[in-house]
């Protein structure tokens, strides 16, 4: 028996120590391509940028514990995978064989066509951002998501001037309402940056990007954050159903009953969604490498966590938790001047997500009332003196 887990991220690391943790005493082994042990992606684009957190700070474990828990890490870049054999051949040609396979391969940047831009996914990425931030002074970021508004705030923190230029006519509006991309668009503005939206880049030039023939910003660095692509490559060619993703059942399983995809690669049929999802963050990668973990020692069930996400910009901690999507009616809870509100999505009358700024409290109920599949209603939700965990 022997489980291979393809990906050395925050999911692949999690499958492999969820299965001890489970009890699962057969080969383990995590086979990833970037160097070094598992480490966690959140705090490269906030505190490591910063200069107040280190790269050991960002693994997620010792490499003593790989030895202890007898998980064999692999170095190597994944090629093929024979379902039939069950085996996975490596870019040196050597082939590891499979009870189970779990697919946790993640995504890669998007890319503009252009050089001279530099993208921050990877430990080694965010090393070298790090480095060309200490020399430069005008930074130009492209993205006005996640990534490049956290990449903003360090920069902008570090004193840099800083542009951000978004293609959408709000930040962050894959994720968030008008109202919340509305409040970080004024706290950036606030803090210094130049925030131009609707905004796309034409050309780079020497030191100055050009967005059209008029407008133009200095820049001796530009970094973009446009979003991902799943790495779906290995499972499509290896004959697995893949959509926005690697798609996977409620199990998290392929139609092959012995491969698994779980993490930012794969799209699963969500009770929250009431679609098939593919989502990029933490938690769903650690929960569901943990479904995945039960499922081969035998405890199979369905994945039903309740999503959840967060960024840092600056001082403000934005916490979301449920998924928006197809959202048809939006409250606010507290007023965004205290630098403290909530902003409550509902569909179809039932609550489907909540977006905290600076209120942790709201978003910890948030998460049992959307899991509970709780009836508060939009009245409930924006009354500061209702108790929600009475809803609970
Ligand atoms: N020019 C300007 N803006 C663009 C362009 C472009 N050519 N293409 C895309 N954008 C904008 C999008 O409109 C969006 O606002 O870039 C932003 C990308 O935001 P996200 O989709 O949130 O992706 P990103 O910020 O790159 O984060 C990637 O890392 O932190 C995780 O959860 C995050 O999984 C996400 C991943």
């Amino acid at each position: 028996m022997a489980v291979v887990i393809i990906g050395g991220g925050q999911g692949g690391f999690q499958t492999a120590a969820s299965l001890r943790a489970e009890g699962y005493e057969e080969h383990i082994t995590l086979i990833g391509d970037e160097p070094g042990v598992p480490y966690q992606r959140p705090p490269l684009s906030k505190g490591f940028l910063l200069g107040k957190q280190e790269q050991r700070h960002a693994e997620l474990r010792p490499a003593a514990f790989y030895e202890t828990q007898r998980i064999t890490l692999v170095t190597a870049r994944a090629t093929a995978i024979d379902r039939e054999a069950r085996r996975v051949k490596l870019a040196s040609g050597e082939q590891i064989e499979y009870d189970t396979l779990v697919l946790a391969t993640g995504a890669r940047n998007r890319m503009l066509p252009h050089e001279d831009v530099f993208y921050l996914r990877t430990l080694g990425e965010a090393t070298e951002i790090r480095q060309r931030l200490s020399a430069a002074q005008d930074v130009v970021v492209i993205g006005g998501g996640f990534i490049g508004l956290e990449v903003a705030a360090a920069a902008r923190t570090l004193g840099k001037q800083v542009t951000v230029i978004e293609g959408q006519e709000r930040l962050m509006a894959r994720v968030v309402a008008p109202v919340v991309s509305e409040y970080f668009r004024n706290q950036h503005e606030a803090k210094g940056v130049d925030v131009l939206l609707n905004a796309t880049l034409y050309r780079i030039g020497d030191k100055e990007v050009l967005l059209g023939e008029r407008t133009r910003r200095p820049a001796d660095l530009v970094i973009a954050g446009i979003g991902v692509v799943p790495n779906v490559e290995l499972a499509r060619e290896a004959g697995l159903p893949v959509g926005n993703g690697i798609t996977v059942n409620e199990y998290l399983q392929t139609p092959d009953q012995r491969i698994f995809a779980i993490g930012d690669c794969a799209e699963c049929p969500s009770i929250f969604a009431e679609a098939c999802v593919r989502l990029e963050s933490v938690q769903n990668a650690v929960d569901q490498a943990a479904c995945v973990a039960k499922a081969i020692v035998g405890h199979r069930a369905p994945y039903t966590a309740v999503p959840w996400f967060w960024t840092d910009q600056y001082d403000i901690h934005l916490q979301m938790a449920g998924l928006p999507a197809g959202f048809d009616q939006v409250v606010t809870r507290g007023d965004p001047q205290t630098r403290k509100f909530s902003v409550f999505y509902f569909r179809g009358g039932r609550l489907c997500a909540v977006d905290s700024v600076n209120r942790p409290a709201d978003h910890l109920a948030a998460r049992k009332l959307i899991g509970a599949r709780t009836t508060l209603s939009p009245d409930q939700a924006k009354d500061e003196s209702f108790d929600l965990k009475s809803a609970v």
